[in-house]
Formats: structure tokens, sequence, C-alpha cells
């Protein structure tokens, strides 16, 4: 299959599957545990069903919309990834390209494989920088500073991993950062030649934004290791205030998965939330975001700006998001089968794969706006799930 012929994610994922060596597919792919959650958020789309409107004028119509007073060219945001680096050659510049040219926000991870400089030069103007806590708040408000400075003006904080999740794939294919050439890994990227020779020209990916921020790591010790031994697992709602008072752009906090959290970060001053189980990567056995998003949207009654992530595969998915609330979607896998597929072009095309379905998706609802498709359900999860047509 070439790329004009990928028809959907899906499709962009097979092109994946066969591009990479096994062990970085099955990172990308790959969740924590038994991938329960993982396959929890996809199943739970089927039980939200939209509601067809026929007879309805949407010959003019747009699934433009905004976020924090921004034009997006559709409710949707490229997420935080890390090691972007290993699924192509400059994979955070190519991801973040992409968003510019697709007229939508790009949130550049605190574990990209490129440095804030060069990244900073191919992202658009619609750039938000993912953070992990670290334990030591200087480096934290020193990174935070260069961050703004760069134009970077929406922060997440990612609350969902104290400790990084047990992805069992992972574990079985020996896949570490940096990575570790066993015999298997060699004979597996041996059969993925176009993948080994892009690594051999770009060379190996490393956590070059977190390394321009902290500093080389000192002598027998990796970035990766620094790294880890940076990651606070102590940081609390009540140490919120300080990162609060520290960034004068918009706070998000990304992970949250139940309503008293979503009320707590609104308590803590957040001017938005990520509806997100880190895709099932973290805790395993969890409800999908799907399910927790109508209770959450209904307990913020509006206060807020809500995105969801995890699982979403297609612009029906996003729809349903959108009518069961949600102000806007982020990707992380979906976008990065692209990325894998064919680079930059590989995203633009999962971009327009999914607006073009949600543009769909909408019309058949009888909705010319992203606003007229909130409450196109038939059924809902439960009573309080959405703002209505027109809110
Ligand atoms: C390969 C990969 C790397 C990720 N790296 C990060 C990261 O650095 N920071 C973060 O907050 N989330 C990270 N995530 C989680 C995504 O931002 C997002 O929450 C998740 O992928 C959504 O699920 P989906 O992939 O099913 O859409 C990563 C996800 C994947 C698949």
């Amino acid at each position: 299959m070439n790329l004009q012929q990928a028809a959907s994610i899906s499709d962009l994922r097979e092109m994946a599957r066969q591009q990479l060596p096994k062990m970085v597919f099955d990172y990308i792919d790959g969740a924590a545990g038994e991938e329960i959650t993982a396959k929890r958020n996809r199943e739970a789309f089927n039980d939200v069903h939209l509601t067809p409107n026929g007879l309805v004028d949407v010959s003019t119509r747009s699934v433009g919309s905004q976020l924090f007073g921004s034009k997006v060219a559709f409710p949707v945001v490229i997420g935080p990834t890390g090691l972007n680096g290993a699924f192509w050659p400059d994979g955070d510049l190519a991801l973040a390209r992409a968003a510019a040219l697709a007229e939508i926000p790009f949130v550049l991870s605190t574990a990209a494989t490129a440095n804030l400089d060069t990244v900073s030069q191919s992202a658009g103007p619609l750039r938000w920088f993912q953070l992990y806590m670290m334990k030591d708040r200087g480096l934290v408000e020193a990174f935070l500073q260069r961050v703004f400075e760069h134009g970077y003006d929406v922060l997440q904080l990612t609350v969902d991993t104290s400790v990084s999740g047990r992805r069992n794939r992972d574990i079985r294919n020996g896949f570490t950062l940096p990575f570790r050439w066993t015999m298997k890994n060699l004979m597996d990227s041996a059969v993925h030649p176009r993948w080994s020779f892009s690594m051999l020209r770009s060379g190996v990916p490393m956590l070059r934004l977190f390394e321009d921020i902290a500093g080389a790591p000192p002598q027998g010790a990796t970035i990766s290791d620094v790294m880890q031994q940076q990651l606070s697992s102590s940081f609390t709602w009540i140490d919120l205030g300080w990162l609060r008072s520290r960034w004068k752009g918009k706070l998000m906090i990304k992970g949250i998965s139940s309503p008293t959290q979503a009320c707590q970060a609104i308590d803590a001053g957040a001017d938005g939330l990520v509806v997100s189980n880190h895709g099932g990567r973290q805790l395993d056995g969890t409800r999908s975001t799907i399910e927790w998003l109508p209770e959450i949207v209904a307990a913020v009654d509006g206060r807020t700006t809500v995105l969801v992530d995890s699982g979403f595969r297609s612009g029906i998915d996003i729809g349903k998001a959108i009518a069961l609330g949600a102000d806007g979607v982020q990707l992380g896998r979906a976008t990065l089968y692209g990325l894998a597929a064919a680079g930059e072009k590989g995203v633009l095309h999962a971009l327009d794969i999914l607006k073009s379905e949600l543009d769909r998706t909408m019309a058949l609802c009888g909705a010319r706006s992203i606003i007229e498709l909130r409450g196109r359900l038939e059924k809902l999860n439960s009573p309080s799930t959405t703002r209505s047509a027109g809110d």
C-alpha cells in the first residue's frame, strides 16, 4: 500500500508496522500491562451513537473552531509524544511542521529528540509545551522561562506519570533508551533497511531537548538516566500553586480521569484539562476516557477548556467527543502512525483523513459547525452528558 491508498488511520498503522522494527512499532502501539485500558479506549466508542439528521441544508459548513482564543482549522491538537526521532528522522520537526500546515496546535514533549531552538524554527504559531515535573524546581523554572521565550504559550503538565507504566511489550522486546543492540534487535533492524539506514544517517535518537535544558549528563551516565532520576513522584495538588505562579501562559493539566480531579484542577487555577489515560500506557484497568468525558464535562460546566485523548483513530471518534461536550481532541498514536509511515507527508495524510471524516460526520448529523454538533447523540451514557447545540 502506498500513502495515497491509505484510507484510514488503521491503514497508516499497518504501513507503520511494516516500516518499523517490531521493538519500535511496539513502543508506539503498546500499552501498560495486559493493555485492557488501551482496548477499552477503542471499544467504548461503540457505545456512543451519533444521530443522523437529513433534510438540513449543510451545503455551507465548517469544521473550524477556536482553542484558547486562537482559530484552529479543526478542533484537534497533535499531542506530546517522546522519542519521535526514533520513528522518523527529525520526527519532532515533521510533526511540528505538519501541525503548522494544518493550522492546529503542536505540543512539544519534554522527552523530544530535538532541541528547543530547532523545533521552534519548524513550529507554527500554535505551539504548546508539555512538562514532566522534575525534582529540581530551579531546573523547571529555567526550563519554563526558555520555553515561554520561544513562543510556547500553553503548558500541559502531565500528571498520570508519578511512575512510568509497565509496558510488557517493551520488556519482552528489550526496548530501552539508548537502544540496546541485542542480536534479536539487530536482526529486527536488518529486515527493516529503510528505517535502519535513516537512523544511521540521522544518528541514534537522544533526549536532546532535556539535555539542552539540563546540560550534558555526568561521566558514565546517559541523559535518559538523568531524566529518570529527575522525574518527581512527590508533586501534589498543593505544589501546583508553585507552578501556576511561575507560568505566565495558559496552564493545562493532562491526565485528568475523574470529575473530582477536574474540579481540583480548576480550583488550582488550571485554564484547561486533557481528559487522558495516556492511551492506556500508564495505569492498566481504568475506564476509557470517552466513558469519563460526559461526567467531567458536566462537573466542569463550561468553566474551563476540555480536551480529551486516548484511543482516537477517526473523525467519527472526534465527532463523538465533540457531541459529548469536549472542546477538542488531542492525538497520540494516530499521527505517529502517519509519521512512521511517511514522515511529514504521512502526518499530513493522517490529519487529512481525520478532518475529512469529521466534516462528513458533521454533515450527516445535520450540523454546519462544531457548535451545532454538540449533543447530536442518539443514546447518552448518562443523563448529564452534554451542553446542547448552540450553547
Ligand atoms: C509513543 C508515545 C510517546 C508518548 N510520550 C508522551 C510524552 O512524552 N508526554 C506525554 O504527556 N504523553 C506522552 N504520550 C501520551 C500521549 O500524549 C497521549 O496521551 C496518548 O498517546 C493518547 O492515546 P492514543 O495514542 O491512543 O491517542 C505518548 C504516547 C505515545 C504513543
